[in-house]
């Protein structure tokens, strides 16, 4: 595996999130504040070549799996392009992108974190419950298998409907995730609001005591379970309360071109410069390697993190 895609703890890292957008058509509370936020001047972002160039070059190292981030991918007018050209990369076995697109992506993750159609409008600030739940159906029909739904717990919000959730996945082959609330800039969280995975899993169990563990998959995100029987898959996301950072394989590019290391901290270094200054891929190579090298071993702890310097979600695509 290439020596600059390895990091100081053997950690190999083979899959790339790409954040095509920094525009999104909702306003989700945990990912950006409510008046929005200071978009990057289009020159400043990267072109479809540039984005192409640093995938072709990742590929090349050993990624083999890349996930479309944004904002809302799909407001790119140019993301069929780049998805077709990205599967014409041969070593690549996977391209995902987080909501519904018939352009034969191999895996879709969709936001979803209330049933309830006026909770949405307040937790999104748009409309659209009607249309996601279509696109989640969608997904199903067009062979998605698992679809995974991501749902951001938070407390006084919609802790409440974590059994409704886990119900959704009786009939329906839906992977569930619930995740914990994670700080970002201009997303007012604070340790209240958060739910654990422990808190979430106590509350299943006393409806489902049943309920199983499946065998963890590798450099997973989440911790699986399933109810006997059921068609779907419960999953937790516990960025905070058990953090996976020990086997992260995932690096992440900015919409305006930023490698960046790691989900927390704004320890970043700009590709887009190299490449318009004329850099040569060994001269990127060099950079990336220096970058991936210097990642933490782990984050700082969730009460560290919410008083470090990021970015809001919405520019890092999670
Ligand atoms: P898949 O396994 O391909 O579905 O990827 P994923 O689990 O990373 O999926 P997705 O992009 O839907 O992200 C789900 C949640 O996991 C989001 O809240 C992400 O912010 C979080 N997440 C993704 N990667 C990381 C990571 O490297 N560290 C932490 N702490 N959280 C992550
Ligand atoms: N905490 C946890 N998850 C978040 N996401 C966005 N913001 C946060 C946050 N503050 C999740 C959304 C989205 C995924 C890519 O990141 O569920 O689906
Ligand atoms: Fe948009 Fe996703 Fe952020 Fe919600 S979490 S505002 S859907 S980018």
């Amino acid at each position: 595996f290439s020596a600059f895609l390895t990091d100081s703890f053997d950690r190999r890292h083979s899959y790339l999130r790409i954040s095509l957008t920094e525009k999104c058509n909702l306003r989700c509370q945990y990912c950006m504040p409510e008046e929005g936020v200071k978009l990057t001047p289009r020159a400043q972002l990267l072109s479809t070549a540039e984005i192409l160039t640093i995938a072709r070059l990742f590929v090349h190292e050993g990624v083999d799996k890349i996930r479309l981030t944004g904002g809302e991918p799909l407001i790119r007018p140019d993301v069929v392009d780049i998805i077709a050209e990205l599967r014409k990369l041969k070593e690549l076995r996977t391209v995902v992108l987080p909501r519904l697109k018939e352009a034969g992506l191999s895996h879709i993750n969709i936001s979803l974190d209330t049933l309830v159609p006026a909770k949405f409008e307040f937790i999104v600030r748009r409309k659209g419950f009607h249309k996601v739940m279509e696109g989640i159906d969608k997904a199903i029909e067009l062979g998605y298998n698992p679809v995974k739904v991501n749902c951001v717990i938070m407390r006084g919000l919609n802790e409440d409907e974590i059994l409704d959730f886990v119900a959704l996945t009786e009939k329906k082959p839906l992977e569930v995730r619930f995740i914990e609330y994670m700080p970002f800039d201009g997303n007012k969280w604070n340790f209240k609001k958060m739910v654990s995975y422990q808190e979430m899993l106590d509350g299943i169990r006393q409806h489902w005591p049943n309920i199983e563990r499946l065998q963890p998959g590798l450099s997973e995100t989440s911790k699986t379970y399933q109810v006997p029987g059921f068609e779907g898959k419960v999953g937790f996301i516990t960025s905070m309360s058990e953090h996976f950072c020990g086997s992260c394989n995932r690096l992440r590019i900015t919409a305006d071109g930023n490698l960046k290391v790691c989900l927390f901290g704004n320890s970043e270094v700009s590709l887009r410069d190299a490449i318009r200054s004329g850099a040569s891929d060994e001269e990127l190579l060099q950079i990336i390697g220096v970058a991936v090298g210097r990642k933490k071993k782990q984050h700082s702890g969730m009460f560290n993190i919410s008083q470090m310097k990021n970015r809001p979600m919405i520019f890092i695509g999670g």
